[in-house]
C-alpha cells in the first residue's frame, strides 16, 4: 500500500488570532489548485476553536500539540483527548522533545498518552529523537530504538496502524541545521525495522516524518529518501510561503 505523504506544522507556542487568520488565508491561497499531500496544522491548544473554523471546509487538518491522560477530572490545566476530538482534532503530538525536556515527560507516560489519543479516536504522532551527545557517543540507534520499543511494549504493534512516528534529532530542531537526507534516512529505516520485527504489512504501512529544521530547500531531498513519509515543521510553518513551498515540495513523492 502506498503511504499518503504527511506534513504537519507544529505552530507551538506562537499566534494571535489575527496573525492566525492570516496566515491560513495565505496558506490556503498558495495551495489553491495544487496537488497536496496531508496536512495538519496543530496551533496552540486556546486557538483550536478558531483554527476548526479557519479550517472547516478545507482540506487542511486539525491537530493538536499536546493531550493529557485521563479523560477528565482535577487535573488543573490540562487538556484531555475528548476535548481535541470535540473540537475535531484528528491528530495529536506525543512526546515532543519539547516535552520530553523541559516538561520531563517520560517513555511511560507517552505511551499512556499515545493511547488516551488513540481512545478518542485521534491518530498520534509520537516523536523520537537523540540528543547532540548521544548521536557524538554513537548512541543513536540506540536511543531511538529504545524510544520506539517503550511504546511499542506498553500500546502493542496493532496500535501503529493508525499512528505517526516523527524522528526528530533533537540537535536539529530550531537550531537551522538538518539531518542530511542520508542520516535521517538511516534512521527512518531503523525505525521502519523495529516495527517490522513484530508486524511487517503494519511497518509498511506506516508514515515515518521528519522533524528538525525542514524548510523549503530541503524538503525535496528529504522526501525524496525512500522511508521519509513527510515532515514535521516549526519555525518555516510560521511563513505561509515557507510552508506551502514545502508541502508542494512534498506532495511530489505523494503522486509519484
Ligand atoms: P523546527 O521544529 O522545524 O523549528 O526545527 C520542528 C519541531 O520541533 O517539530
Amino acid at each position: 500500500m502506498e503511504r499518503r505523504v504527511l506534513v504537519a506544522a507544529n505552530w507551538k507556542m506562537h499566534g494571535q488570532r489575527l496573525q492566525n487568520s492570516a496566515l491560513i488565508s495565505a496558506l490556503l491561497a498558495s495551495l489553491a489548485r495544487v496537488d497536496i499531500p496531508e496536512i495538519v496544522i496543530c496551533p496552540p491548544g486556546i486557538y483550536l476553536p478558531q483554527l476548526q473554523t479557519e479550517l472547516e471546509n478545507t482540506e487542511l487538518i486539525l491537530g493538536a500539540q499536546n493531550l493529557f491522560t485521563q479523560e477528565k477530572g482535577a487535573y488543573t490545566g490540562e487538556i484531555s483527548a475528548p476535548m481535541l476530538a470535540d473540537y475535531g482534532c484528528r491528530y495529536v503530538i506525543v512526546g515532543h522533545s519539547e516535552r520530553r525536556c523541559l516538561f520531563g515527560e517520560d517513555d511511560e507516560l507517552i505511551a499512556d498518552k499515545f493511547v488516551a489519543a488513540q481512545s478518542s479516536g485521534l491518530a498520534p504522532i509520537l516523536c523520537v529523537g537523540e540528543s547532540k551527545e548521544q548521536r557524538e557517543s554513537g548512541l543513536t540507534e540506540n536511543i531511538v530504538t529504545a524510544q520506539v520499543a517503550k511504546v511499542l511494549q506498553k500500546v502493542g504493534v496493532g496500535a501503529f496502524a493508525n499512528a505517526v512516528i516523527a524522528y526528530e534529532p533533537v540537535w536539529a530542531i530550531g537550531t537551522g541545521i538538518t539531518a542530511s537526507p542520508e542520516q535521517a534516512q538511516s534512521v527512518h529505516e531503523l525505525i521502519r525495522a523495529t516495527i517490522a520485527r513484530q508486524d511487517e504489512s503494519i511497518a509498511g504501512q506506516l508514515r515515518v516524518i521528519y522533524g528538525g529544521s525542514v524548510n523549503a530547500a530541503n524538503a525535496s531531498e528529504l522526501i525524496a529518501q525512500p522511508d521519509v513519509d513527510g515532515a514535521l515543521v516549526g519555525g518555516a510553518s510560521l511563513v505561509a510561503e515557507d510552508f506551502a513551498s514545502i508541502c508542494r515540495s512534498m506532495s511530489k513523492k505523494a503522486n509519484a
